[in-house]
């Protein structure tokens, strides 16, 4: 459920009509609903309700500073995969004892500025990580508290960019080394084990890749108690999908999830900790773009957006569906007709959609991709020297530019001439 809703013909934001951000504002803009974005974070909250537990924001999704605030407050902590969101999260008021810091690359330095500042813990994902994460943390004279990532080869059943739980997968120690690695860690200076880390893909729409998942988590917990490991915290990642189209079959529910938590793992009285990112904002956030030109191709029509693969790249690297509605709702009865939706970008790729069934639609016009929230203006770019995209977040009858857009001065000042040129 979302906070779009069309009221007397106009698409709104939750009290605020878009057309007049849009006029604000200018297209095209990304806008988030503070409700959706409350409401999908306590669902996960209530869905882990009776265990000891931490929601993490999986920030990579969504990580303006403005949205990370608004989580934080409600007792959200974050996952973290770069220096650069574990700045965020800080800036965001984020206590370093809520922020988890995953990655299958973290720097040296990255350890540092997590140590430094305050972190929950770390989420190794290698050997190599293991020895440099212990020097660091030894170095400094303090212990970095771990969970090893474990790959449990289980095939999660999603669009194969975004599986990370088979073996071929970069993510990860291999589940079948696992007790080796632990007893090495719990042999090293500067680290502390306190539990089990594992994630399995994103955009999971059945249960039972999970179920698999963290059935092994559970036995492995077990046997390495047997070891004299202390496992008191499981992080059981990400990756519970959404509805992207309102036809489709609805993915299992947040609570549907924390049910087969406590069904898997429930048992073993280890603090639980997941990681979701797409399902708090992927349907909390809309992508608002301009009609520039309708032009009728030898084939087909060609609705051409001000909106491109630079501010959506969803479509264009995972062949990815969104649901591209106009502003004003279209009268009963109108007629639909195929179009193939396309960005400015110089490359075919630049393509939403192909042959989608839209309504009538002319220059000028408004439209919104739907679900846009997660992986979305994070994944922007300046390609083809276009300003990043603003981010609008809305609150009842309030909204507010939380990012504005760069203007061509602010892009460009950031490039420097040489002197010898
Ligand atoms: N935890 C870890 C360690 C992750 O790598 C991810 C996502 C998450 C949690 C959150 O997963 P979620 O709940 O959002 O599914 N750009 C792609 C998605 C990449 C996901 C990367 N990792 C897309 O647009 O579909």
């Amino acid at each position: 459920m979302d906070h779009f809703l069309y009221r007397d013909g106009r698409l709104m934001a939750e009290d605020v009509d878009l057309a007049q951000i849009a006029s604000e504002v200018g297209t095209p803009f990304y806008c988030y609903s503070a409700a959706t974005l409350t409401r999908h974070f306590r669902l996960f909250d209530e869905a882990l309700a009776g265990m000891d537990h931490l929601v993490c924001f999986a920030m990579k999704s969504l990580s303006n500073v403005a949205v990370l605030k608004l989580l934080g407050d409600l007792g959200a902590g974050v996952d973290v995969v770069s220096g650069g969101e574990y700045a965020r999260a800080r800036a965001a008021g984020i206590p370093g004892e809520r922020i988890v810091f995953s990655g299958v690359g973290k720097t040296r330095e990255e350890m540092a500025q997590a140590l430094e500042g305050g972190i929950r813990q770390f989420n190794v994902e290698s050997e190599p990580e293991l020895l440099a994460l212990s020097e660091v943390a030894s170095g400094m004279g303090a212990t970095a508290p771990i969970t090893l990532r474990v790959n449990p080869d289980v095939d999660a059943q999603t669009h194969e960019k975004i599986a990370t739980g088979r073996k071929e997968d970069k993510f990860g120690i291999p589940i079948a080394r696992a007790r080796e690695i632990y007893a090495e860690a719990a042999r090293l200076p500067g680290i502390k084990v306190i539990g089990i880390d594992v994630h399995i893909g994103s955009q999971l729409t059945s249960l039972a890749p999970f179920e698999a998942a963290y059935g092994k988590v559970a036995d492995l917990t077990r046997q390495l108690r047997a070891d004299g490991h202390e496992i008191s915290r499981l992080d059981l990642g990400g990756g519970l999908g959404i509805p992207y189209t309102r036809d489709n079959l609805a993915p299992p529910l947040p609570s549907d999830y924390g049910d087969l938590i406590r069904r898997t793992v429930g048992d073993l009285g280890c603090e639980i900790e997941i990681e979701p990112g797409r399902l708090i904002s992927g349907n909390a956030g809309i992508l608002v773009s301009r009609v520039i030109y309708v032009k009728e191709g030898e084939d087909r029509t060609f609705l051409i957006l001000d909106a491109a693969m630079n501010d959506l790249l969803r479509p264009a690297m995972y062949g990815a569906h969104h649901d591209i509605v106009p502003l004003v709702e279209p009268a009963p009865g109108v007629e639909y007709a195929p179009m193939d939706i396309v960005g400015p970008v110089c490359e075919s790729g630049d393509t939403f959609a192909k042959t989608r069934s839209m309504p009538p639609l002319k220059a000028g016009d408004l439209v919104a991709f739907r679900s846009a929230g997660a992986y979305g203006a994070v994944m922007a770019s300046e390609y083809n020297s276009r300003p990043l995209v603003p981010e609008v977040l809305v609150h009842g009858d309030h909204s507010a530019v939380i990012r504005p857009r760069p203007t061509f001065d602010d892009m460009i000042a950031r490039d420097i001439i040489p002197q010898w040129l």
